[in-house]
């Protein structure tokens, strides 16, 4: 059954795929942006994201970014530059990584997105998540979710990618922190544990 999520900013999660409950501490304090619009000129997407349905009342200018985060209550995937430089608002569109702070809401709803939230299976991590921590290739975290993102996209094609074909998945994504040789690091381990049959 479809989640429904009402306009912003009174909106409610009635069902989804994994029984979660809409907690109202998940509701915004203050008026997401844009709520203003609400009423004038306002749509409804319908989103397929991490294998849930949702249709969401937003204001007709919002990108799937503003949607993941403030709509729906996704706020893994984050708001860096907002303007398509930094990566860090990286999701996967049919396995693809795509910049969701400049795409438009209305395309997203011809493919299905993945963000951060959904790579895990279940309370079991994705492998490149477990060597992020195994090999400490997260510091203030902030890049992450794009990283993780554009690793699970390339791994989801090649599983076993030279050091370049690393480095050039996620030339996309900035980090400030790391220095990037333990991110390139994990994702070369992760690719071994998935040649050998890790789920
Ligand atoms: S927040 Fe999207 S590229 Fe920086
Ligand atoms: S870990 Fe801080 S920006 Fe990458």
């Amino acid at each position: 059954m479809p989640t429904l999520l009402t306009a912003f900013p009174d909106f409610r999660q009635l069902s989804d795929r994994r029984g979660r409950p809409w907690r109202t501490s998940d509701r915004p304090s203050t008026p997401a942006p844009g709520s203003a619009h609400v009423g004038q000129g306002n749509g409804v997407v319908r989103l397929k994201v991490n294998g849930d349905v949702y249709e969401v009342g937003v204001p007709e200018h919002y990108t799937l970014l503003e949607t993941l985060r403030y709509g729906i209550g996704l706020t893994g995937s984050k708001q860096g530059c907002d303007k398509g430089d930094c990566g860090a608002c990286t999701v996967l569109a049919d396995g693809h990584p795509i910049l969701s702070c400049i795409t438009p809401v209305w395309e997203a709803e011809a493919f299905e997105v993945r963000t951060v939230e959904g790579l895990a299976d279940g309370t079991r991590p994705h492998p490149v998540q477990d060597e992020f921590d195994l090999n400490g290739a997260a510091q203030c975290g902030f890049c992450t979710p794009g990283i993780l993102c554009s690793a699970v996209a390339l791994l989801d094609r090649n599983q076993s990618p030279t050091r370049d074909e690393i480095r050039e998945a996620l030339s996309g994504n900035l980090c400030r922190c790391t220095g990037y040789t333990k991110i390139y690091d994990a994702v070369e381990a992760a690719a071994g544990r998935l040649r050998e049959g890790a789920p």
